[in-house]
């Protein structure tokens, strides 16, 4: 018989666009202020896409980083997956972009899981290759939220960025992804909804002018709540399967929805504050794209070594969610690169 296959990432990479916004750019549009989004988020500022950026831009910057940090060139991979509530278009899938843009051949599609999009993805890969379909693929999380935006809701506007992050999966002898858990409440689909463009409600004059085309989220503190118990249970029970604890854990990278959130998991897990990494300040929420670039951020600046045991966990529309454990294996980041992660 031969030894089971496993998976494990080997490279990481992420984009965000050049243009930076902080918190003082909404107080001339809504009624709100830096402190207030600070205290309540956590947030300082975010990357809003420039004219000519797109979903697919920022995901094919991204997946190069992540194979050049893999040290694979774009022949190699066999599958290509993007996660993304912001596709570039409605059909074709945004992965199409991306494979035509980084001259691969291979089967590509779009997965919409909103916030958990990366999670959702990473356990497929793995699924895929453990089960030999696949010896190389990337998973991408890639949104541009901020042409999603209502500028004029309080509520939403002041939450999220734009960006993309991507990792490279490739066959181990031993587990690096060891385990995922995924989950989804569909009673629960219009706590955050873009509710027109879609079959239910195609695009029309009254649909636009309304914005209905635009991110609504009925409820924040349900949300935040819900996001809370969601994420901390995934986690546990995550741990139970794997037959670990929350002391084996090196650092969690939760979806970077909110500080107080990502807080409240942790203490939830037990997890102390040092082994939870955070880049919500300067990014925002980037929904699936939020964790892969916060692994990123990590890794290069020295967060993530080899060996290290790394939970993932998200929380988004759908209601989805899921948690992913994972023994980091890519070597230290090259020092001679200009990544504007
Ligand atoms: N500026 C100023 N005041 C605001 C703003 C704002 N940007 N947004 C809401 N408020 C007001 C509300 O209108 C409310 O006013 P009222 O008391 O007069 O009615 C007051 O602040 C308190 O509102 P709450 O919703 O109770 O405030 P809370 O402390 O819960 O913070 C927040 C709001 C930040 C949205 C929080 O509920 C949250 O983070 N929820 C999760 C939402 C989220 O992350 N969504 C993203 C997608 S899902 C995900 O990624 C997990």
């Amino acid at each position: 018989m031969s030894a089971p296959r496993h998976a494990r990432i080997s490279g990481v990479g992420s984009a965000l666009p050049s243009r930076v916004v902080p918190n003082s750019f909404f107080e001339s549009l809504v009624d709100t202020t830096d402190e207030w989004i600070q205290e309540r988020t956590g947030i300082r500022s975010r990357r809003f896409a420039a004219d000519g950026e797109t979903t697919a831009s920022l995901a094919s910057d991204a997946a190069g980083r992540a194979l050049e940090s893999a040290g694979l060139g774009p022949e190699s991979v066999d599958l290509v997956m993007v996660g993304t509530i912001t596709p570039e278009r409605p059909m074709p899938s945004t992965a199409a972009y991306v494979q035509a843009r980084l001259g691969m051949h291979c089967a590509a599609f779009d997965l919409n899981a909103a916030c958990a999009g990366f999670v959702y993805g990473l356990s497929i890969a793995a699924a895929q290759i453990t089960a030999g379909a696949a010896d190389r693929v990337l998973v991408i999380g890639a949104e541009t939220l901020s042409r999603t935006l209502d500028l004029t809701d309080r509520a939403t506007c002041v939450l999220f960025g734009d960006g993309a992050g991507a990792v490279v999966l490739e066959p181990s002898d031993e587990p690096g992804v060891i385990a995922s858990t995924l989950e989804l409440d569909g009673t629960a689909t219009e706590l955050l909804t873009i509710p027109a463009g879609g079959s239910e409600e195609p695009a029309s004059e009254a649909s636009v002018r309304e914005g209905r085309h635009l991110i609504r989220m009925s409820d924040g503190r349900a949300v935040f709540k819900r996001a809370v118990t969601g994420m901390a249970d995934a986690c546990a029970s995550l741990l139970e399967k794997a037959g670990m604890s929350s002391d084996d854990v090196s650092i969690v990278i939760p979806h970077q929805a909110n500080a107080r959130i990502m807080t409240a998991v942790a203490n939830r897990l037990n997890v102390p504050h040092e082994r939870l990494f955070m880049d919500v300040a300067d990014v925002g929420n980037t929904s699936a794209a939020s964790i892969p670039i916060a692994i990123d951020h990590a890794w290069r600046q020295g967060s993530l070594q080899p060996g290290d045991v790394l939970l993932t966990t998200a929380f988004g529309g759908g209601l989805a969610w899921g948690a992913n454990l994972v023994r980091w294996t890519a070597g230290a980041p090259s020092a001679d690169r200009d990544d504007d992660g």
